[in-house]
This record gives C-alpha cells, sequence and structure tokens, in this order.
C-alpha cells in the first residue's frame, strides 16, 4: 500500500549540512515512461555537496528540489514499464536530484531509462554504494582507460569513494595501482593500492611506468597528471575535488606532452549494458563495494556534515530502514 505522504529532504537555496531537514511531502504520482521507487537506500555524492551549498542557484536545477543522484530500491508502482512490483532496482543520474526530484525521499518518481534491475543479493546498505561510484569507476576504467591487467595506474585522489572503488577494481583486473591523497593521515585508506603517495600537487617526474592515469583532483592537477604518463599513456579527468572546474589558459599543444592521450568520463548516461557489465564484473571477482559510514534516514543532516567535512573514510549510504549507523569521525 503506497502512502500518500511520505517523508523527504526538500531544499529551496543554498543550505548547510546542518539545516537539512526531514519534511513530509506528497508521495509523487505515476505517470507513462516513469515508474515509483520505494528507495531503501541511497548513497551521498561530492556533487550533492555542491548543489546544496551553491549550484542551487543556477537556472537549471529545479526548486523546491530534492536531492539525490542515485538510490536502491524497489518497485512500488511500475507504470509501463513492464517490471514486476517489488523487484530491486537501481537508479542513477539522468538529471536526478537537479533536474526532478531525487533520491532523499521515501519514494521517487523516475524516468525508465535511468532505473536498472539489479538481480543482486547485497545487503541494501552495501548495494546503495554501486550505483554511481562503481558505474563511474567503471566507465572511467574500461570505457575512457581501456584498461589491461598490464597496466599500471595512477588514482589521483585516491581517497575519495570513487577512488577506493577504481582501486578495488584496478586491482581486481591485475593492474599495479599507485594512488595518492593531500592528507598524510589518509595514506593508510590507499592500503589496497600498491604503492601510496603523498600528493604535494607537483608529481610530474615522480613516477615512471605510468600508462593510465585517473584525475580525480580536476583540472588543479590535470596538467601535471599529463606528466606522470609515459608516452603512449592515456589520462581520463573524472573528479573536480581540488574545486576547480575548468582549465583556464590551457594550451594543448604545449600542455599535453606528445603522444600522451587526454579523455574524460560522465556518468550521466548509463545503458543497461553497461550496468550489467558492471555488476557483472564485480560479482566475477566477488568485490563489495566499501563503506566509509553509514547512516539512518533521520540522521540525513549528520550524513550532509560528514559529506561536507570529507571526514567519512569512503562511500557515505543513507538507509531508509536502516538499524543503526555507524560513523567515526576520528
Ligand atoms: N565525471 C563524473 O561523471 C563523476 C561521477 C561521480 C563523481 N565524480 C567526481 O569524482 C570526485 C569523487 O566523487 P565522490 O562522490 O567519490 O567523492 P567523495 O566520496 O565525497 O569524496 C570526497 C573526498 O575527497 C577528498 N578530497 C577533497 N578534496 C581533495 C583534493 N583536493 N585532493 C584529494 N582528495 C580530496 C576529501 O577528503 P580529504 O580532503 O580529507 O582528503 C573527501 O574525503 C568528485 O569530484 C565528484 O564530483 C564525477
Amino acid at each position: 500500500m503506497i502512502p500518500k505522504t511520505m517523508k523527504a529532504v526538500v531544499l529551496t537555496g543554498p543550505t548547510a549540512p546542518e539545516d537539512v531537514r526531514l519534511t513530509e511531502v506528497p508521495v509523487p504520482k505515476v505517470r507513462p515512461g516513469w515508474v515509483l521507487v520505494k528507495v531503501r537506500a541511497f548513497g551521498l555524492n561530492h556533487s550533492e555537496g555542491l548543489l546544496r551549498l551553491g549550484e542551487i542557484r543556477a537556472d537549471y536545477i529545479q526548486k523546491p528540489i530534492i536531492p539525490g543522484i542515485e538510490c536502491v530500491g524497489e518497485i512500488a508502482c511500475p507504470s509501463d514499464s513492464g517490471w514486476a512490483a517489488g523487484q530491486r532496482v537501481a537508479a542513477l543520474m539522468g538529471g536526478m536530484g537537479r533536474c526532478f526530484h531525487g533520491s532523499y525521499a521515501e519514494y521517487a518518481l523516475l524516468p525508465v531509462s535511468h532505473v536498472f534491475p539489479v538481480n543482486s543479493s547485497l545487503p541494501w546498505a552495501q548495494l546503495a554504494a554501486v550505483p554511481e561510484t562503481c558505474f563511474t569507476a567503471w566507465g572511467s576504467l574500461f570505457a575512457c582507460l581501456r584498461l589491461k591487467p598490464r597496466d599500471t595506474l595512477l588514482v589521483r585522489g585516491g581517497t575519495c569513494a570513487l577512488g577506493l572503488a577504481a582501486i578495488r577494481i584496478a586491482k581486481a583486473l591485475g593492474c599495479c595501482v599507485i594512488a595518492t591523497t593531500h592528507r598524510e593521515r589518509k595514506l593508510p585508506l590507499l592500503n589496497e593500492a600498491d604503492r601510496a603517495v603523498l600528493d604535494s600537487g607537483a608529481l610530474a617526474g615522480t613516477f615512471s611506468g605510468v600508462t593510465k592515469a585517473l584525475e580525480l583532483v580536476g583540472p588543479k592537477t590535470l596538467s601535471d597528471t599529463l606528466r606522470c604518463v609515459e608516452t603512449g599513456g592515456v589520462v581520463c579527468s573524472t573528479g573536480i575535488l581540488g574545486g576547480v572546474f575548468t582549465l583556464e589558459g590551457f594550451d594543448p599543444i604545449k600542455d599535453i606532452p606528445n603522444g600522451v592521450y587526454l579523455t574524460g568520463f560522465f556518468s550521466n548516461n548509463p545503458t543497461r549494458e553497461s550496468m550489467d557489465a558492471m555488476f557483472a564484473f564485480l560479482k566475477k571477482h566477488r568485490l563489495r563495494p566499501g563503506i566509509g559510514a553509514r547512516f539512518r534516514f533521520d540522521d540525513i543532516a549528520a550524513a550532509c556534515k560528514a559529506l561536507d567535512s570529507g571526514t567519512a573514510e569512503g562511500k557515505i549510504v543513507v538507509e531508509l530502514d536502516g538499524e543503526g549507523s555507524f560513523y567515526d569521525p576520528g
């Protein structure tokens, strides 16, 4: 039985984490091409912090908006999708939590094109750590970097959820992995990599033999990362942790070394094929997504605080019917 109202986070403007609240709003009405998902859990993402703290002012953001770019749950009302009620699904991106209401809610009305059936028996909290983070790691490593077991991969900004997932996937493939953090105290977090390096901001000349690089700090360090790979190497720019969003004064002739290739990944358009392939890889290699902190929905303000402060050591997940939270801010 679908209730008439639900708890959700509704944002109207820039909001500090401690001001994030649950309010009672109507459960959305189903329409053709969209399905109603009962949200069981959702992961938190760096981009949701950016939205909440400032991007929400932009014209292209629907206001008020229920944020949240991903979730896992069950089909509550299948509409014309052909799926059965109760089907386990994962949903992500395509404007979720920006152009239409997202996942910080008990129910989410989502376009069929961005909802994917999943046949995984992982508990909800673990499954919630997968969609956006593992899909982005997967797409960056395979679609863009064409990662092979013989590669030596540099993950710049390795302690974010995406970086930790990428390290785990690359190690499962058999690669040698070098990962960086800009905080000395976070070096132990990179223990699944072959080498953990403290990032001073200037790493060119530090390594030899790096064939692929996943840039998660972004334009702030991209020119330097391009100088960390060998001739024939590829750099994929996927993150913007450094807070610099575009390349000012970038001179491609001089800034991209001869024979080095630059690519980028945007997770906005997952397909059924790529999501299935990503889940199959995780299953084949028995990879369990790491969780840095887990919160109950009632503790959403604390979850947002952990996101903004960068204190959680890995993916932050929020469980709608969770039994309890674990979070050690250190
Ligand atoms: N291209 C795409 O489609 C796509 C998809 C998903 C995510 N992303 C991007 O990928 C990045 C990671 O996302 P996420 O959701 O995984 O992040 P997250 O888990 O929220 O991670 C943020 C972490 O990164 C660390 N960090 C912050 N600034 C840093 C810097 N300058 N250098 C190194 N580490 C820094 C923070 O801790 P410390 O500061 O304490 O180290 C924090 O723990 C973000 O920039 C996100 O926007 C892109």
